[in-house]
């Protein structure tokens, strides 16, 4: 049987600053599906204007590979490194510059929250609409549709157009529909990182039932504990260029030890700050390493949702039997402002030895509630109550939004989210 994705030679350029590819709308993405081609081929308008190479990157670079039916892949790597653009190339949300990507079957997909659904139409006119692009008719759509709106959660929004959801419930919904109207290939883009830590593992679970059912999934995830339970094969993609192909631990730890060397910017999960360009020269390099872990010591790449868990393990070095040592770990918002500091003397259990030599503190926050956006991780050691090293913008974090409150009401202002209780007396 031929391979039911195949991937030639396939390249995407984007012209940085003109959005001349930007994404199609949701009419012109229906209306292009419905007329189902085969085989993409490169934009006429892109070969014609024939960009110079200093206004353009290359998201993809000369991709090939297969997908047999039924495989369940995981195609991971870096911010950036083209995943996203893959995906919208197989679910023909964008066209490649040169190569084709062929498919062989009614594909569904969920990409970045914004595409595959028609803001005006409610969450009902979205779900049929969906199926009717899957190819499926009323009656088929009927018999899905209570499942649909279970899993969904959506309830009593049904009949309200989903540009009044808010982003987690368009992500269950968008989800639900995906998963449910029986696509012969499923395509999902990091839907873990927008819903709430239960919605990820119903998730998760639904696609392990859609996948052992004999279905195709192809999953972008920077969860690699979710790829490697869910996938049986993985791609890594660097920089636009495939750079591994084959059994998803396989892909997993060529991808550990590619963002775990050296030259890697502060969005990986492991930094290196020995060496570090924002020390301030006043100090000695003590700080060594920052490894930044989420629930169950997963790396953490690319965020967390807000109120997820975060583990830093934090590797300095004492130049001489030290008695009184601490680390800070401080939280900035882009503007520099401290928003929170987390500090090894606020622990009431910390125990105080004497220690020479490589130490690791671990610093553990169960729930980080900071309102969605980038921050900067500022590590420090301490010596008697002084600091001895300091690494600025030691790493980037960057909180995403979640149903922290469990109302689909995303907490967006402010710079933190806390736990608040009300009733009408
Ligand atoms: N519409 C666009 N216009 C210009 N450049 C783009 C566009 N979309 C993506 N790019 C660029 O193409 C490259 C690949 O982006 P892509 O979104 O595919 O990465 P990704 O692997 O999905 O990253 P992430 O993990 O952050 O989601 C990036 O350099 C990105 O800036
Ligand atoms: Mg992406």
């Amino acid at each position: 049987m031929p391979p039911i994705i195949e991937i030639r030679n396939l390249s995407k350029m984007y012209r940085i600053g003109a959005h001349l590819h930007k994404d199609e709308t949701f009419r012109e993405l229906l209306v292009r599906t419905l007329r189902k081609p085969w085989v993409r081929r490169p934009s006429p308008l892109a070969e014609a204007t024939g960009y110079s190479d200093d206004d353009s990157i290359w998201a993809l670079k000369d991709i090939n590979f297969d997908v047999e039916e039924g495989d369940v892949v995981g195609i991971i790597g870096r911010n950036g490194a083209g995943k996203s653009t893959l995906l919208k190339i197989i679910s023909r949300i964008t066209d490649p510059t040169e190569g084709f990507a062929r498919i062989r079957g009614r594909l569904a997909s969920l990409l970045e929250v914004g595409t595959g659904f028609h803001p005006e139409l409610t969450g009902r006119e979205n779900i049929y609409l969906n199926g009717a692009i899957l190819g499926m008719r009323k009656a088929e759509i009927e018999t899905k549709f209570d499942e649909i709106v279970d899993f969904g959660e959506i309830g009593r929004f049904l009949d309200t157009p989903v540009k009044f959801y808010s982003s987690g419930m368009y992500v269950r919904l968008a989800f639900a529909v995906a998963a449910h109207l029986n696509p012969e290939i499923l395509v999902v883009d990091e839907v873990l990182a927008v819903g709430d830590l239960a919605f990820q593992k119903k998730c998760l679970g639904k696609m392990s039932e859609v996948s052992q059912g004999g279905r195709t999934v192809l999953f972008v995830s920077h969860n690699l504990a979710a790829v490697q339970s869910l996938c049986r094969k993985g791609v890594v993609l660097k920089e636009g260029r495939l750079v591994f192909n084959g059994g998803a631990n396989d892909a997993v730890d060529h991808y550990m030890q590619m963002v775990s060397g050296p030259g890697e910017t502060s969005h990986a999960n492991v930094v290196d700050l020995s060496r570090a360009g924002t020390r301030n020269r006043k100090y000695r390099p003590l700080l060594r390493r920052l490894e930044l872990l989420t629930d169950n010591g997963v790396p953490l790449l690319g965020g967390i949702p807000i109120g997820a868990p975060l583990k830093a393990l934090i590797h300095f070095r004492l130049e001489s039997p030290t008695p009184s040592f601490d680390v800070g770990l401080g939280f900035d918002n882009l503007y520099g402002q401290r928003i929170f500091s987390a500090h090894s003397a606020y622990e009431p259990k910390r125990v105080h030895e004497v220690r020479e030599g490589e130490q690791v503190f671990v610093c553990e926050i169960p729930q980080l509630t900071l309102t969605p956006g980038e921050y900067k991780l500022v590590a420090w050691v301490e010596i008697s109550g002084g600091v001895v090293d300091l690494v600025e913008d030691a790493a980037r974090l960057t909180i995403g939004e979640s149903d922290f409150y469990g109302t689909g009401k995303v907490p967006r202002s402010g710079t933190c989210a806390l736990e608040n209780h009300w009733r009408l007396q």
